[in-house]
């Protein structure tokens, strides 16, 4: 299975011969401007909330790619309003098994508004059994002690995590976060895209290390193999 990340909180996972798409925010990031969407074809995008840095690119991405769009009753609609028609609404709580895996949605402790100011529902964050792996993407979200539920669904083998602090947890609340979800292997999304999530990098991979864990860092159009 192979993660690329395009920067911010957007990534792609391959796996089980199908490509997902996560938050895509490119063309409006400048740290993403080697990549170009036209070249992105996945067959789902999985979209955590409404917010602007989370769903830029999800409907052009949709609809060169006719990929399904899988989030919130609310933010599915939403993208359903725009034009797409293949969406596929879940709420907090339900899991759902899809070609290239199942999916679960879980609990997120942020906001959510789309771009335009409609209704976005609750955040989630997904737990993804990929292959013979189990990933759990975050979202945009606080420390939350349901994390602590996530460990009684599945053996964690990758817990991505914001890491950028102010909108989101930071670099220390992540390590408990770790902890909570029971996954020494952590990747850091949701950091150094705009001055108000600026982190120390070398800083947050020692403190990482200091706690046993390992944070994983990726250049933009860089590659983690699972
Ligand atoms: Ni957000
Ligand atoms: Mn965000």
């Amino acid at each position: 299975m192979k993660i690329t990340y395009f920067g911010h909180a957007c990534l792609q996972i391959e796996a089980n011969e199908k490509t997902i798409l996560f938050d895509p925010f490119i063309t409006p990031n400048e740290k993403a401007k080697g990549i170009d969407i036209d070249s992105l074809k996945p067959d789902f995008i999985l979209l955590t909330h409404g917010h602007e840095d989370h769903v830029a690119d999800a409907v052009t991405i949709a609809k060169n790619s006719n990929a399904t769009v899988v989030s919130t009753f609310e933010v599915a609609t939403w993208i359903g309003n725009q034009g797409i028609e293949n969406v596929y609404p879940m709420n907090h709580g339900g899991k759902k098994d899809f070609d290239f895996g199942a999916v679960k949605l879980v609990n997120a402790v942020h906001s959510s508004v789309l771009p335009d100011g409609s209704y976005g529902g609750n955040p989630c964050g997904f737990l993804l059994w990929l292959e013979d792996k189990v990933i759990y993407l975050a979202g945009d979200t606080a420390l939350t002690l349901d994390m602590q539920l996530i460990p009684r669904w599945a053996k964690i083998d990758l817990a991505i995590l914001p890491i950028g602090d102010n909108f989101t947890m930071g670099v220390d609340d992540a390590i408990l976060a770790a902890d909570f979800v029971q996954c020494n292997q952590v990747l850091g999304i949701h950091y150094d895209t705009f001055p108000y999530i600026e982190i120390n990098q070398e800083d947050a991979l020692k403190k990482f290390e200091n706690s046993q864990k390992k944070l994983h860092l990726l250049e933009v159009g860089g590659t983690l193999s699972l």
